[in-house]
Parts: structure tokens; C-alpha cells; sequence
């Protein structure tokens, strides 16, 4: 039997339809509207596209966008107080500098300076801290999206064996921390983990975000498993370029009981969850009751 598709497009745009239902409510209310800051070092190609595409989904529900490209030579000090003009800033609620930065720049310097409170990409260490203790945190957009998904589709996760392949601070780290906070079970499995097939195959969980294209296969999956795909690799086949997860998605398909897509899985559901964050961000600044279903 061929697995159940989770559909992260669909449930991406019902989470930015009820972001923007909330601002419609909020802006009646107190004639505030949440207002998020992208800043931008450098032409990156997909940076760019990134950018773009939160700034106009960041209109289209309702919020204010500010959008700050600065060229690739960008100093550290100069990059540094416009993060601090933004903190200032009381009509912006949410601040991401995307990455990766020129190299010349220190990451963990810059999203380090960014106002815990406004930090809606859940980078800075006092976040990362927070949600490792089980806190109020704002959480990693990516993490945050998928654990949407395996709530709405199993309900309660607890006891469930999860096995999260990846170790980044942006997705795997934070990624078993919402796992082991929903009282799963969890292992965190990497590229150089042993016996990879064989861990992978104990999860009832399985989220993949190890940056290999196709990667993990049917042979890796308990039958009957859910299957989360956080790859985007773009890949040549037959002379086409082609987008594919780190999950091989027909042998995967074949065995697991439900499964993200890519594209159309986990992707969409990353801007939908930053613009869910800002809107968090705002009622946390202003006293507003926070927006349920929309965080950890
Ligand atoms: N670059 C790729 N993904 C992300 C993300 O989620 N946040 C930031 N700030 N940069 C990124």
C-alpha cells in the first residue's frame, strides 16, 4: 500500500490563513500590525529568492515587511548596528539575517545580537536554551513546521520512537528537542552514524535532514512509519534539473504509512511558521494572548 501524503502546501496556507485572521483581529482591536525585518548581505542566488518570497508572503497576510539588502562587502560593525537600529525599532517584532553570511562575517556574532524576544528564526543562544529546558522559547521555523504536521495527522506523539537523521543547530538540534518535548523517544542519527539503516528502521518518527539527496531509501523504513523529508537538493537527471529530498521518495513511499513530499512538504511550511513566530513575537511584546496551534 502506497503511503498517505501529508500535504505541506495545504497546510501551510491554513496556517498563514489563520496568521493573517489574527492580525485582521489584532489591528481592530489596538491598530497595531506585527512587522518583520529580513536583512540580506550579499547576492546569494537563493538567498535572494528566500527573501523575496518571505517579504511577499510577509504582505500578503497582513504584516508589514522591511527588507534591508546591504552589498557582500558589509562590515561587521556596520551590519552589527543595524541589528541593533532593528532591536530598537518598536515597529518591528521580528528580525532574520539570513544565512549563510559572506564568510568575512561571524554568524554566531550577528545572530547572537539580535533581541531574543524578536529573534524569529530561534537562532540566538538564549533560545536555543530555552526550548533545550523545556521554556518559552521562539523556535526554529523548519522544526516548528514539521512538528505541526506529525501533531495534526497522530495527535498525541508521546511514546512514539523518533529518529531525527541531521545534527544542525537549524534543524536536526532543534528537531528532537520538540520530539523529546512531545515525549517521544528520540535518537539523533548523522552521516557518520553506524548502522544507519538499522536506527532508522526502529523510528514510528523518522525525519531526515542530513543534506544527502535521496539518501535514506525504502530498506531504511519501519513499515508503516511517518516520514518527514527536510532535504532540498537540487540534482541533474536525465539533463533536467530536479528538486528531491534526502529521502528516496518512491521506495519510501512504498513502505512508510505517511509521508512529506518535496517539493510540497516540509518547504512551504518553514515561511508559513517565520510568519507565525512574528505574529507570536508581536502578542508576546504587547501583551496579547499567544495564537494556539501556532507554537511549540
Ligand atoms: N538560510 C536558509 N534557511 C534559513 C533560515 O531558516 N533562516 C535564516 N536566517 N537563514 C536561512
Amino acid at each position: 500500500m502506497s503511503a498517505h501524503i501529508i500535504d505541506g502546501k495545504a497546510f501551510a496556507a491554513n496556517v498563514r490563513a489563520q496568521v493573517s485572521t489574527h492580525i485582521v483581529a489584532i489591528k481592530a482591536q489596538s491598530g497595531k500590525i506585527p512587522g518583520l525585518a529580513v536583512v540580506l548581505v550579499g547576492e546569494d542566488p537563493a538567498s535572494q529568492v528566500y527573501v523575496g518570497a518571505k517579504g511577499k508572503q510577509t504582505v500578503e497576510v497582513g504584516m508589514n515587511s522591511y527588507e534591508h539588502k546591504l552589498p557582500a562587502d558589509t562590515s561587521e560593525a556596520d551590519l552589527l548596528a543595524i541589528v541593533a537600529k532593528l532591536n530598537n525599532d518598536p515597529n518591528v517584532h521580528g528580525i532574520l539575517v539570513q544565512l549563510p553570511l559572506p564568510k568575512h562575517l561571524n554568524s554566531d556574532l550577528v545572530i547572537n545580537s539580535i533581541d531574543p524576544a524578536k529573534d524569529v528564526d530561534g537562532f540566538h543562544i538564549s533560545n536555543v536554551g530555552l526550548l533545550s529546558t523545556g521554556q518559552k522559547a521562539m523556535v526554529p521555523c523548519t522544526p516548528l513546521g514539521s512538528l505541526m504536521m506529525l501533531r495534526d495527522y497522530h495527535g498525541s506523539l508521546s511514546g512514539m520512537n523518533a529518529v531525527v537523521v541531521g545534527r544542525s543547530n537549524i534543524v536536526g538540534k532543534p528537531m528532537a528537542q520538540l520530539l523529546l518535548g512531545d515525549s517521544c523517544t528520540v535518537t539523533i542519527a548523522h552521516s557518520r552514524s553506524r548502522d544507519l539503516a538499522q536506527i532508522c528502521k526502529s523510528a514510528d518518527i523518522l525525519v531526515a535532514a542530513v543534506g544527502r539527496p535521496e539518501m535514506i531509501t525504502g530498506d531504511y523504513i519501519k513499515p508503516g512509519a511517518t516520514v518527514i523529508d527536510v532535504g532540498i537538493n537540487r540534482i541533474e537527471r536525465d539533463g533536467k534539473n530536479k528538486l528531491v529530498g534526502d529521502v528516496h521518495y518512491e521506495s519510501a513511499a512504498a513502505i512508510a504509512g505517511a509521508i512529506t513530499p518535496v517539493p510540497g512538504g516540509v518547504g512551504p511550511m518553514t515561511i508559513a511558521c517565520l510568519l507565525a513566530n512574528t505574529l507570536t513575537a508581536f502578542c508576546r511584546a504587547n501583551g496579547f494572548d499567544e495564537p494556539v496551534g501556532l507554537t511549540a
